[in-house]
């Protein structure tokens, strides 16, 4: 078993040549270089590079003793944020879990997130378990300001305070954010919460390795040390990985193929997906241009999605995310009756049929012009998962360089919310407010 995770894109060629792909060889060293030398557009938010590697022992076991304290005083422990300020949590916590552990667990914390929506259901449900629980809250926002995290956090501090009193829920609640500015920095000074600092040059879809990830992760119950130890092999060695991504995706967006899908065909990644597609889709959707980045969870969408992607516009790709080694085993019976005909298959364990199922998906793929990048993983453990982070990361750093955008600004968020706040009228959008009954009576 390799001791990391590659790359590999031979698949890729039929619908680009190989020759396509090296052509862009010496542009994706140099943006590699404009990365590493901090010498590109967005470079003051290029704190997260050498990250995993500044990491010291001390502050790792501050947020595992934060940690430990949450998850022996509470039974919830409900992480608040959006974005880059959850999706990295959630997809760490959700690849290592056991995919049942809400069922099954009883002496440890169960982290649940909110803020991620404006779902009132959501919220009155997750109120309505809270109650009469033993919960803590870790709140989570860069700017500090944001509604949605803001919304769940006005309520959930309301319900515990209501429910243990403010002293006691002033220990159960902890807060990461800016250093210094913000409406969460002002209010945990106020209210005296244990607070961790994301650094100004870490942006939200970078920050998972911050105590943004790392906490709701040690919270969960996985090893944050060898998590960091994955990102730091990566962070001291993946350049040739990142090179061949980067340069084999550029290669086939500029030769048409405008849709990437991450495929995994393990559903404890379907949440690793979903940060992928903030990392990437913030990164490098901007000034008309960027891959769009989808995903699918295969086998389950191979029957709802898959008479697209085999026959459908020939416009997209997949990456395929393999996973060696199963955390565990479970082998197909034999029965004596058959009815279900399945004996052929008996004696082999469900993954040798996954793997088929993969290896039969990716082979049909390529046959229907859907070139086919592989990126294999050892197994989902905390070490692979921190490779996966740190390597994604650099990719997108690398990629975003070479399509010639920022990749680590996001102008095109703010859209939405200037929108809401005018139609909320929020103090300070009278303008916006104005503005928007005006388009909302010609539409
Ligand atoms: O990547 C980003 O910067 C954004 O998606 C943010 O993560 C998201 O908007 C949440 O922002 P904040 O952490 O400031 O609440």
């Amino acid at each position: 078993m390799s001791n990391s995770i590659q790359v590999f894109n031979k698949s890729a060629f039929g619908e680009i040549t190989e020759q396509q792909v090296t052509a862009l060889r010496d542009e994706a060293m140099a943006a590699l270089d404009t990365l590493e030398q901090g010498s590109g557009e967005g470079n003051d938010f290029l704190g997260w590079l050498h990250l995993p590697g500044s990491i010291t022992d001390e502050q790792l076991a501050d947020i595992e003793e934060t940690a430990n304290r949450l998850r022996t005083t509470c039974e919830y422990v409900v992480v608040i944020g959006i974005g880059g300020s959850y999706l990295g949590a959630k997809a760490a916590i959700e690849a290592l879990s056991d995919c049942f552990a809400p069922y099954k667990q009883q002496h440890t914390a169960k982290v649940l997130f909110a803020g991620n929506n404006i779902g009132e259901d959501y919220l009155n449900d997750l109120m309505t378990l809270l109650a009469d629980r033993r919960f803590g809250i870790v709140v989570i926002s860069k700017s500090g300001t944001t509604t949605e995290p803001a919304i769940a956090f006005r309520l959930l501090k309301d319900q515990l305070e209501k429910q243990v009193g403010k002293a006691i829920a002033a220990k159960r609640i902890v807060a990461i954010t800016d250093a210094r500015k913000g409406a969460l920095r002002n209010l945990a000074t106020q209210e005296g919460y244990k607070t961790y600092v994301i650094p100004d040059n870490v942006g939200g879809r970078f920050s998972v390795l911050t105590p943004v990830g790392l906490l709701p992760i040690a919270i969960a119950g996985f090893d944050i040390k060898a998590l960091v130890a994955g990102a730091v092999e990566m962070e001291n060695d993946c350049n040739e990985q990142v090179l061949t991504y980067a340069q084999t995706r550029n290669a086939l967006y500029r030769a048409g193929k405008k849709i990437e899908l991450l495929v995994n065909f393990n559903p404890k990644l379907h949440y690793l997906a979903e940060w992928w597609k903030q990392l990437y889709g913030e990164s490098e959707g901007k000034d008309g241009k960027g891959i769009f980045p989808a995903a699918v969870d295969f086998s389950t969408d191979l029957h709802s999605m898959g008479q697209w992607i085999q026959d459908g516009e020939r416009t997209i790709f997949e990456t395929v995310i393999s996973v060696g080694e199963q955390q565990s085993r479970v082998i197909i019976p034999h029965d004596d009756a058959d009815l279900d005909g399945l004996n052929y298959i008996a004696g082999k364990d469900v993954d040798y049929v996954n793997k088929m199922a993969e290896l039969g998906t990716r082979l049909a793929h390529v046959d229907g012009h859907v070139p086919n990048l592989l990126i294999t993983v050892p197994a989902l453990t905390e070490r692979y998962v921190g490779q996966l982070i740190y390597f994604f990361e650099k990719a997108c750093g690398v990629s975003g360089y070479m399509l010639k955008v920022n990749p680590f600004n996001q102008p095109g968020v703010e859209a939405y919310k200037k929108n809401m706040f005018a139609l909320l009228n929020k103090p300070g959008y009278e303008l916006a407010s104005q503005e928007i009954q005006e388009k909302l009576r010609k539409a």
